[in-house]
Order: structure tokens, then sequence, then C-alpha cells
């Protein structure tokens, strides 16, 4: 388990020094890790691992946007438009940014919207992930997920691959940590992670 000094959380509205994104919190200082990628890069799988193995809470954005709204994603997008959706999506964001020793699984697109870049840059003590694939893996493995809810997204491939390749240089951007995913199970996937996040001292 990981302990962490405990730091001022701040309300969505404060200011605070911008950072640069790629900066790593010190370890013991972390109090949250968000897992970023396209669909199909196993946040939400390797986001659970991690959080039980940080002893820390797990939170998908995708889960909380549908609680607070009391649909599904595919229905949001259907009955009230992506742009609704996005809306919600920030809302989401900047309310789970608050909370401490959580692990945070984004949804694929909530890093393109520059308002959700500047809230993870600027929330003290969080490091972002990247989980990097190819996007025919990544496509792949959507579509084994049968258990999965639609994805609305998906509708359109060679939108989603416009979306994949603008998306992939933001993921980048704004990840202290990428890490490429395409040969590694979930399980492996967190122990890599968490040997890049904590490694142990020579
Ligand atoms: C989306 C990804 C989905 C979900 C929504 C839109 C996207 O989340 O937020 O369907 O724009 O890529 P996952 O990445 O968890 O599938």
């Amino acid at each position: 388990m990981i302990t962490a000094e405990p730091t001022a959380e701040r309300t969505a509205t404060q200011t605070m020094p911008r950072r640069t994104p790629t900066r790593m919190p010190r370890p013991a200082q972390l109090q949250r890790l968000v897992l970023t990628g396209f669909m199909g890069s196993g946040k939400t799988t390797v986001g659970r691992l991690l959080a039980e193995r940080l002893g820390w809470a797990f939170t998908d954005l995708d889960t909380e946007i549908e609680r607070r709204c009391g649909l599904t994603v595919p229905q949001i997008f259907a009955q009230l438009g992506e742009p609704h959706f996005r809306r919600q999506e920030s809302a989401a964001l900047a309310s789970v940014l608050g909370h401490p020793r959580t692990v945070i699984a984004l949804g694929g697109g909530a890093p393109e919207d520059l308002g959700n870049r500047l809230l993870l840059e600027q929330t003290p003590a969080t490091a972002v992930v990247y989980l990097a694939a190819p996007f025919v893996t990544l496509l792949d493995r959507c579509q084994k997920q049968t258990d999965a809810t639609e994805r609305p997204v998906l509708a359109d491939l060679p939108q989603a691959q416009q979306r994949f390749e603008t998306r992939q240089r933001i993921y980048q951007r704004i990840a202290a940590h990428t890490l490429e995913t395409s040969s590694m199970s979930p399980e492996q996937t967190v122990e890599a992670l968490l040997h890049q996040l904590f490694p142990k001292p020579a």
C-alpha cells in the first residue's frame, strides 16, 4: 500500500500554478493516478487492478457520468447528443479530481477538451498515465469485449481512426508515463506501471 502525505485539496475553479504536463509528483505525494488512452486501451480493467494493488479507490469516469445522468453513455449520445455528453464529462472530471487516493479511468475522448487538460495539469499530486496501443489492436480488443457497453464513437470507423490520430499526440503530451500495452495482459501492465511509478531504490 502506498502512503501519502495529506495534501490541500482544491475545487475545480481555483487557479493553481501551472506545471509542465509531464512532471511527475514525488511517489509519496501522489494522490491520484489518471489512466488515459483510446477505447480498448484497458483503462478500466487496469485501473481497477491498480487501485486494488495500491489500496486506493477506483473511479471510472463513464460510470460516474452515467450515475449523474441516470442514463447509459449510448443513451446520452442518442438522446442528448455528444456535446451534452462532453459537458457532463467535464463536470464529472472536475468532481472526481477532488478525491484523494484514487485511480481514475478517463473516457477516451476526455483529454481532447482543453479545459479538461488544464484541470488534469493543474490538479496537484496527480499523474496521468497513457496506455498506448496501435489502432488495429484497440479495435480488435473492443470488438472482443462482448460484455462492454456499446461505444457510440465506434459507429463511424473512419472518423474513429481520425479521432485516434488526433488524440494520440494529446495523450502523449499530458502523460507523465506512457506504456505500450499491445503485448501485455492487464496484470502485466499493472506490474510494469507500478515498477515505473514506484521504482525500488538501488
Ligand atoms: C469515448 C470513449 C468512451 C466513452 C464514450 C466516448 C470516446 O470511453 O467515454 O463512448 O470519445 O473515445 P472508453 O474509452 O472508456 O471506452
